[in-house]
């Protein structure tokens, strides 16, 4: 399917999702966000794919939320169309994993887009921040909840009442980036370690993913016990029997995702 704002494409057995308005950093318009949402959609509905990547170019993942398209908005125009709400959820409803590769800004709604995915793989060039206080408002996509638990409090607190920005080496060293790479090396690195996560057993894939979300939502207790259930219940695959005989027969698994 062809999109006028992302770019939607397939490297083997991951779905790579280009932000593609670079006239405006890839800032996040309303018809992005719904592009995005539906190349999501058909991902998750493709068999062939086992994660997705979503990242921008190298001047920008995404420089924010629109904010020239949302300028002369009202309260009842965004609060009964539901801005946001609408439409940006999706990236978190996502039961494959999605990596963000991030080089150059990350900004406001950029930042939130990039926290919203399961972790974010950054370029030397990365900027990170909420600058959504210097025109008036505050994040609005989670970026004050989602900054809060990657960086803590004291971090999260100055960068959103001051808009300051981060570099890549300051979020690798506060945990919003799991990994700094050189630019050049971004996205291939990015594809390869999708592509290495859409290799092992689906079912194993999806359930680490939702245990880890868990410690997010949820008591230590509460996690504690969902991660049993999802461990115990992995035992009723095929694949658990299959990854440990392969083990023990030191060959390669393979894998019916069953
Ligand atoms: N929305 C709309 N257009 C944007 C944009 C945005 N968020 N960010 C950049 N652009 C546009 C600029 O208006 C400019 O367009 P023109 O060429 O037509 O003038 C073009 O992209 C290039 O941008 P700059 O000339 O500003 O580029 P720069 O290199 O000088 O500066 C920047 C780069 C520091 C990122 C600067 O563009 C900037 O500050 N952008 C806005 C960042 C921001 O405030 N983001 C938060 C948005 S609100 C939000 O996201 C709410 C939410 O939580 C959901």
């Amino acid at each position: 399917m062809s999109y006028q704002y992302i770019i939607s494409a397939t490297r083997e057995n991951v779905g790579l999702i280009t932000l593609n308005r670079p006239e405006a950093l890839n800032a996040l318009s309303d018809d992005l966000m719904d592009e995005l949402g539906q190349a999501l959609n058909d991902f998750e509905t493709d068999d062939a794919i086992g994660a997705v990547v979503i990242t921008g170019s190298e001047k920008a993942f995404a420089a924010g939320a629109d904010i020239k398209g949302m300028k002369d908005r009202t309260y009842m125009d965004v609060y009964l169309g539901n801005f946001i709400g609408r439409n940006w959820e999706r990236v978190t409803e996502c039961r494959k994993p999605v990596i963000a590769a991030v080089a150059g800004y990350a900004l406001g709604g950029g930042c939130e887009l990039a926290m919203m995915c399961d972790f974010i793989l950054a370029a030397d060039n990365a900027k990170f921040g909420q600058p959504e206080i210097k025109i008036g408002i505050i994040p609005g996509a989670g970026g004050t909840q989602r900054l809060t638990r990657f960086v803590g409090k004291s971090k999260a607190m100055e960068m959103c009442l001051t808009g300051r920005m981060m570099d890549a080496a300051e979020a690798e060293r506060a945990g919003l980036v799991s990994r700094v790479l050189p630019a050049a090396d971004l996205l291939e690195e990015a594809i390869k370690t999708a592509q290495s996560i859409a290799s092992l057993s689906r079912p194993s894939v999806m359930m680490a993913k939702s245990a880890v979300n868990k410690a997010y939502e949820t008591t230590l207790a509460e996690g504690v016990a969902a991660e049993r259930v999802m461990f115990q219940s992995l035992f009723a695959t095929e694949d658990q029997k299959e990854g440990m005989s392969a083990f023990a027969e030191k060959r390669a698994p393979r894998w019916t995702h069953k």
